[in-house]
């Protein structure tokens, strides 16, 4: 199977074919999602809640975003991998996003960087697609600015979405990603762009879909959004493997003859 690209995404956006986006965090997980035909595989800064068990994204580091994008794009063959910038390295000016994305790059083989941000980072968007990095833009609800927003909420405000998404545009950016907004606004903003846009509790008028893979597999104990659609239920068939394994183990019946030399 060969490596997609951004020239792949654009041509599906043209075609009218949907582009599929999960997160991935380690080198198992992401081998099964690329072997699954998963279009891009996105190392979120969501780790932060998901694999550190930390209340929001803000906690992660670069160092940290590095460490679980090598595994990632160890294991991706076909998926073409994206890694969040954390917070807040984006907004030390541009010469240190460059250097950051280019260190994201470097050590992790990376296809691209996805930073929160429109019109504001126009700027560094622009100064990190001169220096050969693709850029994914992500706007509507920006996790990393949770405090300054009030919540994780709806974003309704069309005329600073579209003013957003345009900025990162015309900055360069292949790819918008939308983040809880209203489908009708997202569908428009899809239509007006020229790059794909990929969709987050953003209705199914986008170029593309992501979800948090765990959530989507039914393996996170917390809260979910309810724009989740459960796809398996993971969480509960480890509960009933383990279970069944600790129960044989106390029970002394596991390892049995066939498992044992
Ligand atoms: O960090 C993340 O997982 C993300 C997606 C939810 C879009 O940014
Ligand atoms: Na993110």
């Amino acid at each position: 199977k060969k490596r997609l690209t951004v020239t792949d995404f654009a041509k599906m956006k043209s075609n009218g074919e949907k582009i599929s986006m999960l997160t991935a965090y380690d080198f198992a997980m992401a081998k099964m999602l690329d072997a699954a035909g998963v279009d891009m595989l996105l190392v979120g800064d969501s780790l932060a809640m998901v694999v550190q068990g930390h209340e929001n994204t803000i906690p992660v580091t670069l160092d940290e975003m590095i460490y679980h994008g090598e595994m990632v794009a160890r294991a991706a063959k076909r998926a073409f991998v994206v890694v969040d910038i954390p917070f807040p390295v984006n907004h030390h000016g541009i010469h240190e996003a460059v250097k950051a994305a280019g260190r994201i790059m470097k050590k992790t083989g990376c296809h691209a960087v996805k930073l929160e941000g429109g019109a504001d980072q126009a700027d560094v968007i622009r100064a990190m697609v001169n220096a050969g990095i693709p850029v994914i833009a992500h706007v509507g609800l920006r996790p990393q600015a949770v405090h300054a927003m009030g919540g994780y909420k709806v974003q309704r405000d069309r005329d600073e979405l579209m003013a957003d998404a345009s900025a990162a545009q015309e900055a360069g950016a292949f790819c918008v990603l939308i983040e809880c907004v209203p489908a009708e606004i997202a569908t428009e903003l899809s239509g007006k762009l020229r790059v794909p846009t990929i969709g987050i509790g953003a209705g199914a008028g986008c170029d593309g879909q992501v979800l948090v893979t765990n959530d989507m597999l039914g393996m996170t104990t917390g809260y979910v959004p309810s724009f989740v659609k459960a796809y398996a239920n993971v969480a509960e068939q480890i509960a009933s493997a383990v279970g069944q394994w600790c129960e044989e183990v106390k029970e002394n019946t596991f390892p049995d003859e066939d498992h044992s030399f």
